[in-house]
């Protein structure tokens, strides 16, 4: 939560690295700020009309007299300590109004510290943790410090995450970065250095991308000499696969429509780079030994939201492939559960960005209790990929969009994959076998392609109910998860009341809220369970509700109980909840837009969730 850049160099162009900060804006949207070092003054303009907060700043940095300056600083904010309000928003400064910090992440103390700070006669503007930063540095560099040793020095007495950026009219050409637990990276181009808290800030202007090391305070630009911290050349380039194509919308009005259609190709890229071309696998990245992993008993899933859910689905595909038992906790549960684990047990967490604070954790102390564990994550070399003792990428490239589309598709397709591995090896699968579900798993990429081409025929019959308030998504089996799924895009994006239940539970208590005005969205797999599926939905038929079924092509079931039918493609069973997902996330996109909601910038929400 919370997007930070920060730039330095000769001459630079403000209004592009501005659209860097636009770029961060999934990361939180409530607030955004600018502070910017030009003829060696120091400005700060800050806006905080929520989702119009970056246009403001645009229209500001249009009118200013000067078009480049020497240090840049952004901040986009989802607010943990103090209301959005103009004085809570970052970039914060000092007392001598010299010094300027943006501050992604959490201080845990830092009401000690203010007080102490407040007691040494220092004012405060707002009621953020983050500006305890700027006048603590005030301390240090008053003391004769300098820029990279005084911030060592204020970090030491941090406690918490946190990802923070430093500029100072006294050193217009230096930029400092520090950060622990929050992410940050470090870019270059040919005169010029970036800070940003994900890739997508700079791919348009940077060449070479360096992650900021923890606990370690790095200085871009000119540094000063015999100033402590580590300078570019002593990092490790990162590996980012992603152009700045990929984070630009491509004609779409939206990157949640945009991603969404790039399903397909996100689960192809995905699951193609798990095998060879003749469908053997490609684990050279699990960094587990094959022998440890026939020896695991059990598998426990953790994640959040979105990724949750595919987890969900991974174990039915685990424990029907590889017939090892499965357990899947969300994540900030799972860490306070106490949980059972040792060397026989393999732990994956999941999360989209590799940044969820939670899954971080819980997976940390699954390391620490001996476990073996798999992060699957989109983003290369992010937090949760090195904890982890291996790692499946999803190559979905950068998503967007806070309410997650393709990733989730590519997600369920590296479970997929992990499952039939894991199968092979415990001589659950033979080898002709595995290799025949990688082909069906590939093959799924062009249903998913033929599914998203009938979004005019589920639009005819849905138009109608774009207008309802309580949506109830039931399914049975590994439908049960794709429901939750449905009902947790349609609440992030309609905000109204959509609830999953497991079709079977519905009669023990849900059913009593079931009138006309609500519709229920009955998954109809092709299974051994449609008949009770049909069986659940005459009941709540019976009590008036509008059923909006998803059924597969050919399936008859309910043509005479559901008002309306989307249709995807029949597909294996066992891979049906990568299709019947796909006309949830475009009916959610449609409710959200029949309210005239911005369908990337759901209220309340932040793309990554970095605080517990
Ligand atoms: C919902 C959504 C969230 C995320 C969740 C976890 O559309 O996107 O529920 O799935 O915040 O995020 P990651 O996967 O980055 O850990």
């Amino acid at each position: 939560m919370c997007g930070i850049v920060g730039a330095v160099g000769a001459e630079i162009d403000l209004l592009a690295t501005f659209e860097g900060l636009r770029r961060l804006e999934y990361r939180g949207y409530d607030s955004a700020g600018v502070a910017i070092i030009h003829d060696g003054e120091l400005e700060v303009a800050r806006a905080s009309l929520a989702r119009e907060s970056m246009n403001q700043l645009a229209e500001w940095l249009a009118v200013q007299p000067y078009s480049t300056g020497q240090v840049m600083l952004g901040h986009t904010r989802w607010p943990t300590h103090g209301a959005p309000t103009l004085t809570n928003t970052h970039p914060h400064v000092d007392c001598t109004g010299d010094l300027a910090i943006v501050h992604n992440g959490i201080i845990e103390n830092f009401r000690e510290l203010k007080v102490g700070l407040v007691a040494r006669g220092h004012r405060f503007r707002s009621d953020t943790d983050s500006e305890v930063i700027a006048h603590l540095l005030e301390e240090a560099l008053a003391s004769g410090q300098l820029p990279a040793d005084a911030l060592t020095e204020v970090f030491t007495q941090l406690n918490g995450h946190m990802a923070i950026v430093v500029a100072s009219r006294a050193h217009p050409g230096l930029l400092l970065g520090v950060r622990r637990t929050s992410p940050l990276l470090a870019a270059s181009a040919v005169d010029h250095f970036f800070f940003a808290s994900d890739a997508p800030a700079f791919l348009s202007l940077a060449d070479q991308f360096y992650e900021v090391p923890e606990d370690v305070v790095v200085v871009l630009g000119d540094s000063v000499e015999g100033d402590g911290g580590v300078r570019l050349a002593e990092l490790e380039p990162l590996a980012i696969a992603w152009s700045s194509q990929d984070a630009v919308l491509d004609g779409y009005a939206s990157f949640y429509e945009m991603e969404l259609q790039q399903s397909p190709s996100a689960f192809y890229d995905t699951v193609a780079a798990l095998m060879t071309t003749d469908h053997q696998a490609v684990v050279d990245q699990l960094s587990i030994d094959p022998y440890e992993l026939q020896r695991i008993r059990k598998v426990v899933i953790i994640g959040c939201g979105t990724s949750y859910h595919a987890g969900l689905v991974g174990r039915y595909l685990i424990e029907h492939l590889a017939r090892i038992p499965v357990e899947v906790d969300v994540a900030s549960e799972y860490r306070y559960r106490d949980p059972i684990l040792d060397a026989d047990t393999l732990v994956v967490g999941i999360s989209q960005s590799g940044e969820s604070l939670e899954t971080i954790t819980a997976l940390r102390e699954c390391v620490a209790s001996g476990a073996r564990t798999i992060a699957i994550t989109n983003v290369i070399g992010s937090q949760l990929s090195r904890v982890a003792d291996g790692v499946l990428y999803t190559r979905a490239g950068p998503e967007i969009s806070v309410a997650s589309t393709k990733t989730h598709l590519a997600q369920v397709g590296a479970l997929g994959m992990l499952a039939i591995y894991l199968g092979e090896l415990k001589g659950v699968l033979y080898p002709d076998e595995a290799s025949r579900r990688r082909q069906e798993l590939i093959a799924m990429a062009e249903l998913l392609r033929a599914t998203l081409d009938r979004q005019s025929q589920w639009r005819a019959g849905i138009g109608d109910y774009l207008s309802r308030e309580h949506f109830f998504f039931i399914g049975r089996n590994l439908l049960y998860p794709v429901a939750m799924e449905g009902a947790l895009k349609m609440k992030e994006l309609s905000y109204i009341a959509a609830e999953a239940y497991p079709a079977g539970e519905l009669k023990h208590g849900p059913i009593a809220m079931l009138d006309e005005q609500a519709v229920v969205v009955a998954l109809l797999g092709d299974d051994r369970l449609h008949e009770k599926m049909l069986g659940n939905i005459e009941e709540v038929r019976a009590r008036g509700a509008t059923i909006l079924a998803v059924a597969t092509d050919g399936d008859a079931g309910p043509d005479e109980l559901a008002d309306i039918v989307l249709r995807v493609p029949k597909s294996e069973a066992l891979w049906s909840p990568l299709l019947m997902v796909l006309p949830l996330q475009v009916m959610a996109g449609w409710m959200a837009q029949a309210r005239g909601y911005d369908l990337d910038k759901p209220r309340n929400l932040a793309k990554t969730v970095t605080v517990e």
